[in-house]
């Protein structure tokens, strides 16, 4: 688990200012979402977080440490994706031992991960399934056990449920903030719908057009939207 602190961080694509200045201190555990409408720099701001882009200008500090120009993979950082970002052609088991391969762990340990993320996932059952069988809401839990199984200190959601319908989004949801709460990893959540933001998170940031309008807890914040 890990504590992330942004401070003044600012970035520009071309003359654009996409960031500009934003400060963030998430706690251990937290689940901290950032709502914002659509090209408000979202996307940008966790690509950032996770090394996929640089700031301009600004920090990036996991407890206490400046990691702003650490590449990608020496972050122990997770993100889940909108689209799942799934291997079709694998199994549900073969997606998610994916990462671990690539980290050479041995058959017996990755076994034992795989069937321990599963149960918290509640997908056992489906471990031989291929990924292309099972619905959006499976695919979208197989992406989280994906991101889980590796251990992250902490998990970016790139508005994770916006592909799915709005029954399953309010479904998928709860699981979310349950398996949440279990794992206890920090999480720093997207999304441009507020009612999800303020379901899920412990506190939130309203960002518009690269700039923190306000940040609190639900509560606060939903009086002044
Ligand atoms: N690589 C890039 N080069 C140039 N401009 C970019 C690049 N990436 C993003 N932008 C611009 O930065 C702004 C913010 O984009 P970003 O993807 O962060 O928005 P977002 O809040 O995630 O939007 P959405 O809700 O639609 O996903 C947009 O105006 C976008 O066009
Ligand atoms: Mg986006």
């Amino acid at each position: 688990m890990a504590n992330l602190r942004i401070e003044n961080l600012t970035k520009k694509f071309d003359d654009h200012v996409v960031l500009s200045d934003i400060n963030f201190n998430i706690g251990q555990g937290e689940f901290f979402s950032i709502v914002g409408p659509s090209g408000c720099g979202k996307t940008t701001l966790l690509r950032i977080i996770a090394g996929l882009e640089f700031p301009d200008s600004g920090k990036i500090i996991i407890n206490g440490k400046d990691i702003t120009s650490l590449p990608p993979q020496k972050r122990r950082i997770g993100i889940v994706f909108q689209n799942y970002a799934l291997f079709p052609n694998m199994s549900v088991y073969d997606n998610i031992a994916y990462g671990l391969r690539i980290q050479k762990t041995d058959k017996t340990v990755l076994d034992s991960k795989i069937n321990s993320v599963l149960e918290i996932v509640s997908l056992t059952h489906k471990i031989h399934n291929s990924v292309t069988s099972l619905s959006g809401g499976e695919q979208q839990r197989v992406s989280l056990a994906r991101v889980i199984v590796t251990e992250p200190e902490l998990i970016l959601f790139d508005e994770p449920l916006s592909n799915l319908d709005y029954a399953l989004r309010i479904e998928t949801r709860n699981e979310l903030k349950r398996l949440q709460r279990d794992v206890g990893i920090t999480s720093v959540y997207v999304t441009h719908d507020q009612t999800e933001a303020l379901a899920l998170s412990d506190r939130v940031a309203v960002l518009n057009k690269g700039v923190v309008q306000q940040t609190g807890s639900p509560d606060d914040v939903y009086y002044c939207l």
